[in-house]
């Protein structure tokens, strides 16, 4: 048996007939830039989500890149985010010449240590924002990062690309991710629980400032055609991309709830085997919305490589920590600086997760982990 880390064929091969339906429309209707499939699906988005407004962009990467500067982060700020997160969260701070100050992450639940957070914002008054990632579809405690980041007058994007339709408690009502901060960030990278056939991203926020100018960075810095106020950037969300989102986008619910279901069985199965991994709980609200389904284990690489040529994909999220990452070694971190998230990304595997996984391949899986670990006692 083979099965993949991620499958996009199965779910092209059911919604087939009306994606083409809508890509054929779109393109018949001459109007392939900034049209009706982008405004239809800014509006669905920011419903679903709980905003005032949401913004198409080109990619998740672009959107943290014009919403810090919606939000006015400029040269020589700081901006505290997590290393254990994927590249764009951090490259975005550097690109408007802010300063990324790393700390560390929870080992339980992967995400910022939101008590690291509070010491470096009261040592730090240069920071001016955080960027929380809710990675792997679990949310932050937002509740709390709130407070902390309240109190110090620090702004808050969230960096929503993992976790479309994930719910936290803030004041006492369930509210989903990317709806909390002072802007939000969602990526419709293809393998996203919403994805595109290509690059998209969006910007979610309740503020008409960020909105307008977000809205007018993505086209140059122009609020009027050939009127430049701004260097902005041409990042729009492309109207074929707009087109297959709103396509798909009745489907997030039921997507999600399946990869639910899927995290289910896997614990069952390694229950039932009595597998010596670390499992994520699931737990019974949707805090968890499974983009990745990570263990942690003992001996990774050679379990990898086992699983490898046991046709199981994996994947490792994140190999290497971004403050050792060289391109940011002229920020002076060294390796010890960041232990946890240096652990994890020896310890972490992500295994094969997607609404359409089947259990009898979940079943295999597991049988494969369990194969690994008895050959090792010699059972
Ligand atoms: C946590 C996180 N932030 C940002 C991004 C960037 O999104 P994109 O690939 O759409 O540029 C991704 C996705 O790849 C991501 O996983």
């Amino acid at each position: 048996m083979k099965v993949p880390l991620f499958d996009l064929t199965r779910q092209y091969q059911t919604l087939r007939e009306e994606m083409l339906k809508k890509i054929d429309e779109t393109i018949s209707s001459g109007q392939v830039i900034l049209g009706e499939n982008v405004k239809e699906i800014e509006k669905k988005v920011a419903d679903y989500i709980g905003v005032k407004h949401a913004i198409g962009v080109a990619s998740g990467s672009d959107a943290l890149v014009l919403a810090l500067r919606a939000m006015g982060i400029k040269e020589g700020d700081h901006v505290v985010t997590t290393p254990y997160t994927f590249f764009a969260t951090a490259s975005a701070i550097m690109r408007l010449g802010a300063l990324p100050i790393f700390v560390d992450v929870d080992e339980e639940t992967f995400n910022i240590s939101l008590d690291e957070v509070e010491k470096t914002l009261k040592k730090d008054d240069k920071v001016k924002a955080v960027i929380p990632v809710h990675l792997f579809g679990r949310s932050v405690d937002m509740q709390r990062l709130k407070e902390i980041c309240d109190n110090h007058n620090v702004k808050i994007l969230e960096d929503a690309a993992q976790s479309i339709g994930s719910e936290c408690v803030v004041n006492e009502k369930k509210v989903k991710t990317g709806s909390i901060g002072d802007a939000g960030i969602l990526s419709f990278f293809p393998t996203k629980n919403l994805g595109a056939y290509g690059d998209a991203g969006m910007v979610l926020t309740n503020s008409d400032e960020i909105d307008e100018e977000v809205r007018m960075l993505r086209v140059h810095g122009s609020k009027k055609k050939y009127v430049h106020d701004e260097i902005g950037y041409n990042s729009r969300m492309d109207e074929l991309q707009a087109a297959i989102l709103n396509v798909k986008f009745p489907h997030l619910d039921e997507w999600i709830e399946k990869r639910i279901n899927a995290a289910k069985n896997y614990a069952k199965l390694f229950e039932k085997h009595e597998v010596q991994v670390v499992y994520p709980t699931v737990p019974s609200d949707k805090s968890y919305v499974f983009h990745q389904y990570v263990i942690k284990v003992d001996r990774r690489d050679e379990l990898r490589e086992y699983l490898t040529s046991q046709g199981v994909g994996t994947s490792i999220y994140y190999p290497i920590p971004l403050h050792l990452q060289r391109c940011f070694s002229y920020l002076g971190y060294k390796k010890g600086d960041l232990p946890v998230s240096e652990k994890l990304s020896q310890e972490t595997l992500a295994l094969p997760v997607f609404p359409e996984i089947t259990f009898e391949e979940q079943e295999y899986v597991v049988e494969k982990i369990t194969e690994f670990y008895s050959r090792r006692k010699g059972l």
